[in-house]
């Protein structure tokens, strides 16, 4: 009788610290005071041989039924408990979705660099691969290779800045045509974009300034193929509509030479103020590249021709976005790089 009430009291008394345990911790106590190696319930288990047989039936079967209530019990509240610290958890962490975020302020790509990116990628399309040249530069590069030896008037009309009595700031991206080609052989067709330097300021001209490059070599390479490349090039930048027209034009390292004109996109070849009522803008130079530079290089100008043409991307991105002063590129107010 007593291990029978003792047991019932048991039951009663754990069941009733599980149903009030406040949190885990008083669970785990509870656990540990009921069903622990040293908690009466074991006790008794452990003494039930030495009852007498029908006595160890009786309480054997009731200590094995606290044992498994109170265990269900434990194992019940235990789930509640661990639901109502999660719930807890995120209440307290809760943050408010609608709260305003903190505005990132992202940069962006410059538009020149959009433009030079752009013009770039139509070339490659066509198959040219890019390059890149040094911006200081030895006359030899500069001028000598490209057909402009020291006496040579067109050197007047590039107004280098010189460093030193060999260096120089190169004044075109012509100088890329003479490396490219020393140090590989025909086929070649290459692009080549990259700072260029001028003694020139106004709103239209900038000390510093941007070109590309570009050029072809290979056997029975002709002007036609010249036309044809830069007149994709610029429908591709300019609209499908667009009209080109070459104009003869000297440069010391094309014979022929040419410049290119592109119908005014600013009135559509009617004669405006930006084309200055001619309906036309001159929009590079280019020409078939001079046996002498071919020479200069290293390749046999009766086997090989080539063309090149040059052209300044501050100028194509004025058309393209209607910029009328070229030193809005350079002054860096977020007012007008946002717009692009
Ligand atoms: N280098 C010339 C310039 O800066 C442009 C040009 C390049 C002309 C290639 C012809 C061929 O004005």
């Amino acid at each position: 009788m007593n291990h029978i009430e003792s047991l019932e009291g048991l039951r009663a008394e754990a069941l009733s610290a599980i149903a009030g345990a406040a949190d885990l911790k008083q669970l785990e106590a509870a656990r540990v005071k009921y069903l622990g190696r040293k908690s009466s319930l074991l006790q008794v288990l452990r003494e039930l041989g030495q009852l007498e047989p029908d006595k160890r039936a009786v309480v054997g079967k009731l200590a094995n039924d606290v044992k498994r209530d109170v265990s269900e019990a434990l194992e019940s509240r235990e789930g509640g408990l661990a639901a109502a610290a999660r719930e807890a958890t995120l209440k307290s962490d809760a943050f408010d979705l609608t709260l305003p975020g903190e505005t990132v302020r992202t940069g962006r790509v410059h538009p020149l660099n959009q433009t030079a990116e752009e013009i770039v990628q139509i070339f490659r399309s066509m198959g040219f691969e890019v390059a890149d040249g040094p911006e200081i530069e030895d006359e030899y590069h500069n001028f000598e290779a490209l057909n402009m030896p020291a006496f040579h008037p067109a050197r007047d009309m590039q107004d280098t800045f010189f460093i030193g009595s060999n260096l120089l700031l190169r004044t075109h991206t012509s100088n890329v045509q003479i490396r490219a080609m020393k140090s590989r052989k025909p086929p070649l067709a290459v692009l080549a974009p990259g700072k260029v330097y001028r003694r020139d300021s106004d709103i239209t001209h900038s000390p510093m300034f941007h070109q590309i490059e570009g050029f072809m070599v290979d056997e029975r390479i002709t002007f036609g193929h010249l036309k044809s490349v830069l007149s994709s090039f610029v429908r591709a930048i300019f609209g499908k509509t667009r009209k080109v027209r070459f104009r003869p034009s000297y440069f010391p390292f094309v014979e022929p030479g040419a410049e290119m004109d592109v119908e005014c996109v600013m009135c559509d070849g009617q004669g405006c103020r930006v084309c200055k009522s001619s309906g036309w803008l001159e929009i590079l130079g280019a020409g078939m590249i001079h046996p002498k530079v071919l020479e200069h290089v290293g390749y046999d100008s009766e086997k090989y021709t080539g063309f090149a043409f040059g052209m300044g991307i501050e100028r194509i991105a004025m058309l393209r976005h209607r910029i009328s002063d070229i030193r809005l590129f350079f002054e860096n107010d977020v007012r007008f790089l946002e717009q692009f």
